[in-house]
């Protein structure tokens, strides 16, 4: 091909390179943490019907825009969007979507280190057989004592920000390429280890029936938080996927692979989902535990079961594994932009956009224990308020962000890139980038970007506002 451009950063070897990179990300915390968590607080079936049709008539089309969009600009996602924007002759301040994206990337894993950093703790934890037989208060007492510990905490969450770092100042191929090849294989293996044994458990079944069986009375108070839920868990909106996909090899179908990439998000959930909740119920516990799930009700059960030990050490592994597979990609779209931007290294730039990371990092760590009692968004008999130290309700500093990246930012920032791919860069274009391998679907697909996806997210936020 005549214009055949490329990144600066680099270019995965081959097309399936790019489907690795995008299930790293997609597949994350956010599939075996937080989806099992949110069906057991919003009441199964329910929310997992509106997460699926939010994934596929939402997520799905703001995933191929960024990927198209990606390939396009082969730059990072905010000179993507400045060069993308004057090309069509519209404003360079489409660039500002992108920048909104990679703050609430950054943002993201500032908690989401903390929260991976657990794993790291459960994993010496379940090696040194701290779990077998314990009861649930022992449990949770050892769950409560982790969080109650800054510097415990502040260890693990610096170890997994260091790792991360390491990988992606290594570079597109040396670092995020070669980590990957390694850690999406074990992913799956263990999970699918997992997956067979829940299935020894004797409470299979039940697991399925709560997973999917619905109750329509639940459904309204999950529907935001299936949205919500729905961008952080394919990664999109923040311009992780955009990154990724400019360092796509050209000749490649966008369609095919970014289907792939979803279906095996929404797959991995579903796993972790099913793999998870007959272990629960083996234990004679409840589902709806919230965020402590994993790391309270999931270590009593594995700590009363034969081999438990061995699975639960594995479990951890495979949540550690899962989780530095998507920090990376959180990482990457802010440490592209400042190389292009300032023409430093990767490494020094890593360095200090990790080291910025890290201490937003110690916000999440103290909201557990020393600065548990300072409440943002509290609301009560008194009205509204931005803040109230020692409010009963409200969220802490680790909720608010999580608030506000995945129901505000995320959601924004992919309607707008799906505005700007729909409606700006220009039907030929998009349709050129996109290259269907069945070019009639591209009516529809395009008629979902342009339409479906915006209508979708505008729903949920003028939802979200008359609450
Ligand atoms: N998709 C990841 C998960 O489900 O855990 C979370 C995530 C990764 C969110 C990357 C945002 C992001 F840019
Ligand atoms: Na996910």
């Amino acid at each position: 091909m005549a214009n055949e451009r490329t990144s600066i950063h680099g270019i995965w070897t081959s097309r399936w390179v790019f489907i690795l990179a995008a299930t790293g990300s997609a597949v994350g915390l956010g599939n075996i943490w937080k989806f099992p968590y949110m069906a057991g607080v919003y009441g199964g079936g329910a929310f997992v019907l509106v997460y699926l049709l939010c994934i596929a008539l939402v997520g799905l089309p703001i995933m191929l825009a960024e990927t198209v969009l990606g390939r396009r600009g082969r730059q990072s996602p905010v000179n993507t969007l400045r060069s993308l924007a004057v090309q069509a002759g519209a404003s360079a301040r489409w660039s500002w979507a992108a920048i909104m994206g990679m703050v609430a990337a950054l943002l993201i894993l500032s908690f989401y280190s903390v929260v991976a950093g657990w794993s790291l703790d459960y994993i010496i934890g379940m090696g040194r057989g701290e779990f077998v037989g314990i009861d649930g208060d022992s449990a949770g007492a050892r769950f409560g004592s982790l969080t109650a510990d800054p510097w415990r905490l502040t260890l693990w969450h610096s170890l997994f920000m260091l790792v991360t770092g390491v990988i992606i100042a290594r570079g597109v191929v040396a670092g995020l390429e070669k980590s990957l090849r390694i850690m999406m294989p074990m992913l799956f293996v263990l999970l699918i280890i997992l997956l067979g044994y829940s299935m020894t458990t004797g409470h299979f079944m039940q697991g399925l029936t709560f997973l999917f069986h619905f109750d329509l009375a639940e459904v309204p108070d999950g529907i935001l938080a299936a949205m919500g839920h729905a961008f952080f868990t394919l990664s999109v909106g923040v311009g992780s996927i955009m990154v990724f996909g400019s360092y796509m090899p050209k000749n490649s179908s966008i369609g095919g692979t970014v289907m792939t990439v979803a279906l095996l998000d929404t797959v991995v959930a579903l796993t972790a989902g099913m793999a998870l909740f007959p272990i629960v119920f083996a234990a004679g516990l409840e589902p709806s535990a919230g965020p402590g799930l994993m790391f309270v009700t999931l270590p009593i059960a594995f700590g009363n079961i034969a081999m438990g030990q061995v699975f639960g050490l594995m479990f951890f592994v495979l949540v550690a594994v899962a989780a530095w597979s998507s920090a990376i990609s959180m990482l990457e779209p802010a440490v592209a932009y400042w190389v292009e931007r300032t023409g430093r290294t990767r490494t020094q730039i890593t360095a200090l956009i990790a080291l910025i990371c890290w201490v937003v990092g110690l916000g999440t760590v103290l909201s557990f224990n020393v600065l548990a009692d300072a409440r943002f968004f509290v609301s009560d008999d008194s009205g509204w308020r931005l803040f109230v130290w020692g409010a009963d309700g409200g969220k802490t500093l680790f909720e608010s962000i999580d608030y506000l990246t995945s129901r505000i930012m995320l959601p924004l920032g992919g309607l707008l890139f799906a505005l700007f791919a729909g409606w700006v860069i220009g039907r030929d274009v998009f349709r050129a980038e996109l290259a269907l391998r069945h070019p009639r679907l591209f009516p529809v697909v395009y008629w979902l970007l342009r339409y479906v996806a915006p209508t979708g997210v505008l729903i949920v936020f003028v939802t979200e506002l008359f609450k």
